[in-house]
């Protein structure tokens, strides 16, 4: 069966369930998550159920669809998503972008825990992603072109859609929030990056690393929708400080961070739902 066909069974299957089409999609990484379980008038879809979907296997990830309303603004959002060094292939993993777009999202929200690069950011902090770098070595639109989904060869010199980082600045103004702003490197994993590695990372102008992101952006703008992206920046990247890296770090400062997170995100999603 082809991507396509999938794309419209997963599309039909979910519109019978919901009550509403919705505007924004949400991507929300490790630990960030929580997000999701303030939605109103929530329908709940696990990932499993849905056709198409591979499956969530990481722990900490719910690996559900979760529909309603979030500060008025009708969203679907990610409980957990796929990684590249789980095994999925990158149309794998961003099969849930193709989706969102076919059920008419047209707003991209997209979230990660990432390590930082930049020796001036702290963990616990915030950053917008300004823009970002595949150091993946491999691209979801590798592949035939549907040239009804977007084009051949897409522009990503505005990826991250401005007129977007202008409300999250806005939004962490109006709430408080210091926000870092840069770019945003991402890697297969699973291990953390060397030293050595994060210094030639540092060097080609990235300030924070993941293993996420940048498959769902590319996915994302090259159908046409509009992207954010926030880095809840856990920990710093290897070689800055002297001390190993570990999950549990990572998870634990993301949910000191979580507040801050969440009241980012829900002042973003109210600027969003105005126009
Ligand atoms: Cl330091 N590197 C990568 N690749 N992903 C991360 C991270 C570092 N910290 C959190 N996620």
């Amino acid at each position: 069966m082809t991507t396509e066909h999938l794309i419209d069974d997963a599309k039909e299957m979910l519109e019978e369930k919901i009550n509403e089409k919705p505007k924004a999609g949400l991507v929300l990484g490790s630990g960030l998550g929580v997000l999701a379980e303030d939605i109103e008038d929530a329908v709940k879809v696990r990932y499993e159920d849905i056709p198409g979907f591979p499956v969530s296997t990481v722990e900490g990830h719910a690996g559900q669809l979760v529909f309603g309303r979030l500060q008025g603004v009708p969203v679907v959002s990610m409980q957990g998503r796929f990684h590249y060094y789980e095994g999925y292939t990158l149309q794998e993993v961003t099969f849930p972008i193709r989706v969102m777009k076919a059920l008419g999202v047209d707003t991209l929200l997209v979230t990660n825990a990432a390590g930082s690069v930049n020796e001036s950011f702290a963990p616990g902090q915030l950053m917008l992603i300004k823009d970002h770098i595949n150091l993946q070595g491999d691209n979801p639109l590798i592949g035939k072109n549907d040239e009804r989904t977007g084009p051949r060869f897409p522009d990503m010199s505005s990826a991250y859609t401005p007129a977007l980082m202008e409300k999250a600045r806005e939004a962490a103004k109006k709430q408080n929030i210091s926000l870092q702003e840069g770019v945003y490197a991402a890697n297969t994993g699973p291990n953390y990056e060397t030293p050595a590695e994060v210094k030639m990372i540092r060097t080609m102008g990235a300030d924070a690393v993941g293993m996420s992101t940048v498959p769902e952006v590319v996915t994302a703008v090259h159908g046409g929708m509009k992207v954010l992206g926030i880095s809840c920046l856990s920990n710093m990247a290897a070689g800055i400080l002297d001390q190993p890296l570990s999950h549990d770090e990572v998870i634990e400062t993301t949910n000191k961070v979580k507040e801050d997170f969440l009241a980012l995100m829900k002042e973003i999603l109210l600027v969003i739902g105005k126009g």
